[in-house]
């Protein structure tokens, strides 16, 4: 690694992680505690001077602090916070010990360094050779009850980008219980700031939500099972009056897609913390003597000058050190999915018909989603059955999958591992492997139950059944769905730690079951793309981008709504991630009417595809079709690699929404504008670009006109005034070249 990107300083417990444009520092002290020194703009030397001392009433000290009663951990900045020396504040870690008190004394015990970025047993993390990226681990030990922690830290200089992770030991000779077991903190000394946050529900995903953070705390997260539609388990902390362009702000990304807690706290001297880590509700790991947990990453980053630049780095972080691109000979595919065109009620000769349409149009993959297999014409039944239904389809997969590739196109299909219905074969014979409280009713959703995936045997299962599907034809791709939350957690299977309702320790387990049989399934079938999908967005993740490279952004394909979806999944995730189709009108999900055009930008800041029967559409409409599709395929790498910029708020902003694609030598760029109110006598609605070169001149490649890349970003670009409801206008720029 170049120009030392991690620094000891072995002689004042000083350690100093380097990225290209920022610093995080931390400090052993004089006690052996883990200091948070400070997260910015890369800077030299020491900034122990932000520390400050006083005698606090009701802040007490440690026994070592002697007669310095103003050492206090309650008032101190830590690296890994925990109950029991007297910091009262939301802490990183509770643990108890076997004799049942609640208490641990974490001191510094050693550290290592080396070259690439660590990886995690079992668990999604970025990944970084020797040249990209170093690891710091750090150890910290309680003495008394032998509770060793090993503080992960992977920096990533050209990213900007800093992971944590945590290893937790019971090197003791008791058992201890791990109540809280948090992935990462990070402690500000005073200053005002403002939470952002992303909340939704089934069909209206990551909602953008800024808070001030006050005293007392708050916090979002998940007791559902996966990280869920409500609350997403990225956030960011932003200095108030920080914005797109200007200002500083911290982002959390956390690598795991069970439940989680993000949590805000302004302390009683105006300090604020944010933690992140596995949901403590109900959480309870017991740890043997010499057992290991590991706690999940968290991908961290700091941006000097505002939201923008931190989205970019979270963008190609993800995208170029998480994700996991498919061996494929060509891009990714433009698909079409047929939940939209036929729902449950189709036959293999509808599929084709799909497909001979849609080849017409351009398209490269037609996905059969949920219904081909099992006894499974409703959602009441079926599922866990992963056999053809051949009787429904009329013909083999096999016989179908060839059909399709003669039309000129790949072949996708859904599935749903993780779920069983009561009216299955699976069922019948393994009403043990679902989740269900013995003397207790489950709760049924969407008529189905959850498969406990924390027992090895159910893993297999599910591993040789769809291994049994995929070699029965050739499959290019499958949509992963999970369509429920997580109720009535007991595992029947003592061996694992099983016969237990722990949930939180079952639901850990459960995750790792998920990971091992996607990481199994990506070992066979190392051409195969995985698309993510959690009815819609419910799972979308940092964690489940490992596995999946994309993600079903929302069951809700309404243009207009899926502006802000898209607008809330941007701060944290590439557009390369998020799965966008266009749809029929009127829209299922919320019956409105939006021109095919509009349909089409909007899907285009994604994965593009579609969601509908081609067979349903105009002749004009047709061609629409076929010239978006050129069009998304010329454009994708500016699209997919160039950096995205949201131009408006939606959810503040009534007029206009507007985003953009700036290639990153500035030369190219696509700007996107949907109206969305319509008014007699407007007024002009101007759009101010971002991410352009001040000093150049930028050519409408349409219509030849010239605009100082100044003036587009300050006083901006007037929308042409477009009749009727939700227009879109496209606008490509390219920078004049001098001489040219
Ligand atoms: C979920 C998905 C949809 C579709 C259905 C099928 O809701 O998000 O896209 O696949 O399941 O049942």
């Amino acid at each position: 690694m170049t120009d030392m990107t991690i620094c000891c300083d072995e002689q004042n417990g000083l350690f100093t992680l380097h990225t290209k444009f920022t610093t995080y520092q931390m400090k052993a002290d004089r006690l052996g505690y883990l200091l948070h020194l400070y997260y910015g703009p890369r800077m030299e030397g020491s900034a122990e001077y932000l520390i400050t001392y006083a005698d606090r009433g009701f802040s007490g000290n440690p026994y070592e602090a002697g007669g310095d009663r103003t050492y206090s951990l309650d008032a101190l900045p830590q690296e890994y916070p925990f109950r029991g020396e007297g910091d009262y504040r939301s802490t990183a870690l509770i643990a108890e010990n076997a004799d049942g008190s609640v208490s641990t004394d974490l001191r510094y015990a050693g550290y290592h360094i080396r070259e690439g970025k660590y990886s995690l047993p079992g668990l999604p993390a970025m990944y970084g050779q020797a040249e990209e990226a170093e690891t710091l681990e750090i150890d910290l030990e309680d003495t008394a009850s032998g509770l060793q922690i090993t503080l992960l830290y992977g920096v990533f200089p050209e990213l900007d980008i800093i992971t944590r992770a945590v290893r937790i030991k019971n090197a003791g000779q008791q058992p201890i219980v791990l109540r809280k077991a948090g992935s990462a903190c990070l402690d500000c000394v005073p200053g005002e700031y403002d939470l952002i946050t992303f909340h939704g529900r089934h069909a209206m995903e990551r909602n953008w939500q800024r808070i001030g953070v006050e005293h007392g705390s708050y916090s979002v997260g998940s007791r559902r099972g996966t990280s869920s539609h409500q609350y997403s388990p990225f956030v960011i902390l932003a200095r108030h009056g920080a914005d797109e362009d200007a200002g500083e702000c911290w982002g959390m990304s956390f690598v795991y897609s069970g439940e989680f807690r993000a949590e805000a706290e302004k302390d009683q001297y105006g300090q604020t913390r944010l933690l992140m880590g596995i949901q403590d509700e109900a959480f309870a790991y017991p740890l043997a003597p010499g057992e290991t947990f590991t706690g999940p990453e968290v991908i961290l980053s700091y941006s000097a000058e505002g939201l923008a630049a931190l989205s970019h780095r979270f963008h190609r972080a993800i995208r170029e050190n998480l994700c996991r691109e498919p061996e494929r000979e060509t891009p990714r595919p433009v698909l079409i999915n047929s939940w939209e065109a036929a729902y449950f009620d189709f036959t293999g000769e509808t599929i084709c018909n799909i497909a001979e349409e849609a080849a017409q149009l351009g398209v490269d993959m037609v996905v059969m989603d949920d219904g081909w297999f099992g006894n499974r014409s409703s959602d009441s039944s079926g599922l866990g059955d992963w056999v053809v239904n051949e009787k429904k389809l009329g013909c083999t997969l096999g016989e179908l999958s060839e059909k399709i590739h003669e039309c000129g196109l790949e072949f996708g299909l859904w599935v749903e591992p993780e779920m069983v219905s009561e009216d299955s074969d699976l069922y019948r014979e393994h009403p043990d492997w679902a989740y269900r409280i013995p003397g207790r009713k489950p709760v049924r959703s969407r008529f189905q139950l959850v498969l406990d995936l924390s027992r090895r045997e159910v893993v297999d299962y599910l591993f040789e059944s769809l291994c049994r599907v995929l070699d029965s034809a050739q499959i290019e791709y499958i949509k992963w769905d999970m369509n429920r939350s997580i109720t009535d957690v007991y595992s029947a299977n003592s061996a694992q730690g099983g016969g237990t309702a722990n949930p939180g320790a079952v639901l850990y387990r459960y995750v790792l079951g998920l990971y091992d049989l996607l990481e199994r399934l990506r070992t066979r079938y190392p051409k195969l793309l995985i698309e993510g999908c959690s009815g819609g967005g419910g799972r979308f993740d940092a964690g489940m981008l490992y596995y999946t490279p994309l993600i079903w952004c929302s069951d809700n394909t309404d243009a207009i709504e899926r502006i802000r979806i898209q607008h809330g999944t941007s701060f944290g995730f590439p557009v390369s991630s998020v799965g966008s189709h266009v749809s029929a009108v009127p829209n299922h999900q919320t019956g409105r009417i939006v021109p095919m055009k509009t349909r089409g930008v909007v899907a285009m800041a994604g994965n593009f595809g579609y969601e509908l029967n081609p067979a349903d559409m105009t002749r004009e409409e047709k061609e629409e079709v076929r010239r978006q599709i050129r069009e998304f395929k010329e454009l994708r790498p500016l699209i997919h690699e160039g950096l995205y910029y949201r131009l408006t708020n939606p959810f503040e902003e009534r007029e206009a929404a507007a985003w953009s694609f700036v290639s990153e030598d500035r030369r190219e760029a696509l700007v996107s504008v949907v109206t969305l109110e319509t008014h007699g006598n407007p007024t002009t609605a101007y759009i101010r670009l971002k991410g352009l070169e001040k000093e150049a001149v930028y050519r409408d490649r349409e219509s030849g006109a010239c605009y100082p890349g100044a003036a587009l970003m300050t006083a901006g670009i007037p929308v042409p005034a477009m009749s009727g409801e939700y227009q879109a206008w496209q606008l490509r720029l390219e920078k004049v070249e001098s001489g040219s």
